[in-house]
């Protein structure tokens, strides 16, 4: 069930370009909503760790270990298959595909849905 209650105009495709965000309030909550790649994601503004504003964080891809047959980590790199937005706080990562917690999957972002029609962005 979505924490919206219903289909809500948030802005326009002009505001999400080259990597701009939408902040928005709906139904009393701060939500955010932004394009990468070529789609839409939105959240609501609110890290479920100490309540910072999650959405300001950066993007960034997944780091990933590549490890020795002895289990040292001999190089570390970019994973652009998985992003993540890095809370601005104290740093959680949290999936932008479903709002998870890379660390600690029990915390999660609220997703709320963000489609494009024609030129105008809404949420529900
Ligand atoms: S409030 Fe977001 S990481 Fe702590």
């Amino acid at each position: 069930m979505s924490i919206v209650s219903q289909r809500t105009r948030v802005g326009v495709r002009a505001e999400v370009a080259d990597n701009k965000r939408i902040m928005a309030h709906v139904d009393g909550r701060e939500i955010v909503v932004f394009e990468h790649r070529g789609r839409l994601y939105g959240f609501e503004n609110l890290c479920p760790h100490m309540g910072g504003p999650v959405c300001e964080g950066k993007l960034a891809p997944r780091v990933e270990a590549v490890l020795d047959s002895d289990g040292a980590v001999i190089e570390e790199r970019f994973d652009k298959n998985e992003w993540r937005i890095v809370c601005p706080w104290h740093g959680v990562e949290f999936k932008i595909e479903d709002g998870v917690c890379a660390a600690d999957p029990k915390y999660r972002l609220r997703r709320i849905e963000a489609n494009y029609d024609g030129d105008d962005i809404y949420v529900s």
